[in-house]
């Protein structure tokens, strides 16, 4: 006899117990079971985003600002999307139009922010720490879209839920425990790599990380990950390949001799993809620097490349996180 596929309400607590954060600074500190709540709050968006009708009224009546103090393209896109399709009023805010540019201090614009009495508040900032420093003075969840080199938890969420869904589809087993991922790149700058980081190895993931020298933080042992300089070395045998984008914008000085070299040595070929498990996945959070980390072989390989799926994954995602971190606002039974 097959044991019974666990029910929903055996995986976590009932009500606001499965997420009792006010906010989604990051993913450091999340408990495995609050993770997977809000991987499985995720899968009906998937569902009804696929549907010719995706306007839902849940989130009617809220506003959400999006406040984007560092350039973005899709995250800011598939947030506004997440927040419209769930009815609410959405309103981006661009730090380039923005009092930032006149001098205002970071405290003032959070507690003018506030004063709008917006119901959710979503902010990407240059400045690791500077989302939590909003937050503690705004009184409605706020969600961090990026800050600095610190975290990116709604990135690390949509990744784990792409990797959860394509072992699912390709009829493998959907448990994280024992899998091998493989993060290549400008792991030093990147808060995808420290939000994937967390979320993966509080998941049970085995996570291998690969930098050149001078891209590799110090002390990255300390994340539960094996750290890597041959490329090669740490793709032998990955069912993950996540590729990293050079963070140019935040390097002062010269990290890497030259794109070429850099190619050469850590860019993710199709030669070098046969290293990996044979049906390895291969992902990229975008933007994409085709032919420096990634060649385009590789990232248009069908039945490979999860690279559109993800941003496909990223608006259920954060439709949920909107959804979640909204539910005391709205009274939900259970979250009051
Ligand atoms: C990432 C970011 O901004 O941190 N992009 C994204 O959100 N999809 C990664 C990057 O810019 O390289």
């Amino acid at each position: 006899m097959t044991s019974p596929e666990p029910t929903r309400a055996s995986r976590y607590p009932a009500g606001a117990a499965a997420f009792p954060h006010r906010h989604l600074l990051g993913i450091a500190g999340l408990a495995p079971h609050e993770i997977l709540f809000l991987l499985d709050e995720a899968e009906q968006w998937v569902e009804h985003n696929r549907q010719p009708h995706k306007r839902h009224d849940l989130l009617s009546g809220l506003t959400i600002i999006n406040a984007f103090f560092e350039n973005s393209t899709r995250t800011l896109l598939s947030f506004e999307i997440a927040g419209k399709r769930l009815g609410a009023d959405v309103v981006n805010m661009h730090a380039a139009q923005s009092s930032v540019k006149k001098g205002e201090t970071l405290i003032d614009t959070a507690l003018t922010l506030n004063a709008m009495r917006s119901d959710a508040i979503v902010i990407r900032h240059a400045s690791s720490g500077a989302v939590r420093l909003i937050a503690d003075k705004v009184d409605c969840p706020v969600l961090n879209a990026g800050d600095g080199q610190h975290e990116h938890p709604t990135q690390g969420l949509l990744d784990a839920l792409t990797i959860r869904r394509s072992l699912r589809e390709r009829g493998k087993n959907e448990e994280f425990n024992g899998l091998k991922v493989t993060i290549c790149g400008d792991v030093l700058h990147s808060r995808v790599a420290r939000s994937n980081i967390h979320c993966l190895t509080t998941l049970g993931a085995e996570v291998r990380v690969c930098a050149p020298p001078a891209l590799m933080p110090e002390g990255i042992e300390q994340l539960k990950v094996t750290p890597f300089h041959d490329f090669d070395a740490a793709l032998d045998g990955t069912d993950v390949v996540m590729m990293l984008r050079l963070q140019s914008e935040r390097m002062q000085g010269s990290f890497i001799p030259s794109p070429r070299e850099y190619r050469h040595l850590y860019g993710l070929t199709l030669d070098r993809l046969a290293k990996a498990a044979p049906d390895a996945v291969v992902m990229h959070p975008g933007p994409m620097n085709r032919g420096v980390e990634i060649d385009s072989n590789v990232a248009d390989l069908a039945g490979r490349s999860l690279i559109t799926t993800q941003v496909e994954m990223g608006v259920a995602m954060r439709m949920a996180c909107l959804d979640v971190l909204t539910r005391r606002t709205r009274n939900v039974e259970g979250w009051q």
